[in-house]
């Protein structure tokens, strides 16, 4: 299989944060792979800029041990790296000063594109973007592009959007959740789109519940600080659970247009109803045998913030009156597994006796890891005794469809930020997505607060708390498993 790469428009891309470990991490290692794979044009341009002292060779150094140990695939190519670092240079800048900025100005140029990624914490968005107007380095085109968390509340989301649109349009505004940047969490919108089959089940009338799933092995050591002011809901529900679930539940839209996409996500998320106390339970984790508790991660002994959410929504509208959402998501548990599930219902009529227990419908999308989608369905067991039945996978994984050229597969933020220099947003958030988001979230949080609640404790490299469980099992549904 042929993988198409069609190369973009020449550009000036500056990353503010650029010696930071997003930057180390994911772009720079992102865009080398771009570089490798034929997109990036000749004449592109990449500037770091920070308050460090570097100069090019030592940014370029920065970036090549950042490549080395991040960029992932068969494209270590020392020669190739070479080529990429010569596309790169470093800016001395002083975001809340006004150190660096003219010099800036002077070489940006105007006659490509320009986006300024601001891969540096919330409370620098609004000083970039001023200086960016006042030093006239942004042209009426230029985009920026914004990391989460992108406020703390509906209020402070508000307020960073109202800074921001002090200064650019929203058409040039990209608010990144990484989710959607996710191969697998495109092609829902394709199979759900571009197939006929799935639409005429996709609805309440057809569709038992939906599980969405977001497992993670890891802890919170290291970011304990940031963490423990937000929790689980506000680092991934407000955003990534949520734009899964929009993705899964928006109506067709009339165009693959970044508005008409993001219309629709919006009027799932002003759809869903308010959360009911015991349909919601929150979690932490205790100390296991390789990690030490949350408490002592957060450095902060009086936590009472959740490194487990689990949750059972609605979608109130024609659709989805009646079908159950449940999210969950967790730090620290058994394995690493996101997935999406959709579970269908049973026949209205069973013709086979009593294996009833038998028959399942499930269509299965596994965001991370292993990519790639399986359709359960039921099937006469092969051989002679009668009509026995069990349920087969129709399995298409990534890996075995595309072989070798999983490796091409972009990475979230590889993908992203060439939609960036495209100027596509259709992945990205618009700013009333997250306030709707915020609104939804705030009042559930409020009532946490407001009634000192406690979570309960799992234990490290368990599925999360017994309650989680209940959640489902009192209503004769259970989790699918987060195993490998
Ligand atoms: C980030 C969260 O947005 O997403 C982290 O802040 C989380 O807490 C991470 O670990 C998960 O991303 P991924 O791509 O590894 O699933």
């Amino acid at each position: 299989m042929a993988t198409h790469v069609i190369p973009v428009d020449p550009f000036d891309l500056v990353i503010f944060g650029g010696t930071g470990d997003l930057a180390k991490r994911k772009i720079l290692p992102g865009l080398f792979r771009r570089f490798v794979a034929g997109q990036m044009p000749e004449g592109a341009r990449v500037i770091g800029a920070a308050r460090g002292e570097f100069d090019d060779a030592g940014y370029r150094d920065f970036a090549r041990d950042a490549i080395e140990k991040y960029a992932h695939g068969k494209i270590h190519d020392k020669g190739k790296i070479n080529d990429f670092l010569n596309c790169l240079s470093y800016f001395r800048i002083d975001a809340l000063g006004d150190g660096g900025w003219k010099d800036l100005a002077k070489i940006m140029r105007k006659d490509v594109v320009q986006a300024f990624y601001f891969s540096v914490g919330p409370r620098l968005f609004a000083p970039l973007a001023e200086r960016l107007h006042k030093y006239k380095i942004a042209g009426p085109d230029a985009r920026i592009v914004v990391e989460k968390p992108f406020g703390h509340d509906l209020e402070s989301a508000r307020a960073l959007n109202a800074e921001l649109a002090a200064y650019f349009k929203e058409t040039q505004i990209y608010r990144i959740d990484h989710y959607l940047g996710k191969e697998t969490v495109q092609n829902l919108m394709v199979v759900r789109f571009a197939n006929i089959l799935f639409e005429p089940l996709w609805n309440a009338q057809y569709v038992d519940h939906i599980q969405i799933t977001v497992a993670e092995t890891v802890g919170v050591g290291g970011r304990g600080a940031y963490y423990d002011k937000s929790g689980a809901m506000r680092d991934m529900v407000q955003n990534h659970l949520m734009q899964l679930l929009c993705l899964i539940a928006m109506e067709p839209p009339a165009h693959f247009d970044p508005d008409s996409v993001r219309d629709e996500k919006l009027k799932v998320i002003r759809a869903l109803d308010p959360v009911e106390v015991e349909d919601i339970v929150r979690g932490q984790y205790r100390a296991g045998p390789d990690g030490p508790s949350y408490i002592e991660d957060a450095e902060n002994p009086d936590s009472t913030t959740e490194s487990y959410l689990a949750m059972k929504l609605h979608v109130s509208n024609w659709r989805w009156s009646g079908t159950p959402f449940y999210l969950r998501t967790g730090k620290r548990l058994r394995a690493r597994k996101s997935e999406i599930a959709v579970v269908f219902k049973d026949p209205p009529h069973f013709i086979f006796g009593d294996q009833q227990e038998q028959r399942c419908n499930e269509l299965i999308i596994h965001l991370q890891p292993n990519e790639g989608m399986d359709l359960r369905v039921t099937i006469k067991e092969p051989g002679p005794g009668g009509m026995r039945l069990m349920d087969v996978p129709l399995d298409m994984s990534f890996a075995e469809t595309l072989g070798d050229e999983v490796d091409d597969i972009p990475d979230a933020y590889e993908r992203l930020v060439m939609d960036v220099i495209r100027g596509d947003q259709t992945l990205f958030m618009r700013g009333d997505e997250v306030e709707a988001a915020w609104a939804w979230v705030d009042p559930i949080i409020k009532g946490w607060q407001d009634r000192g609640d406690q979570p309960k404790l799992y234990d490290a490299g368990s599925s999360g708390p017994e309650d989680a469980l209940m959640l489902m099992h009192r209503e004769g549904r259970r989790w699918r498993e987060i195993s490998e």
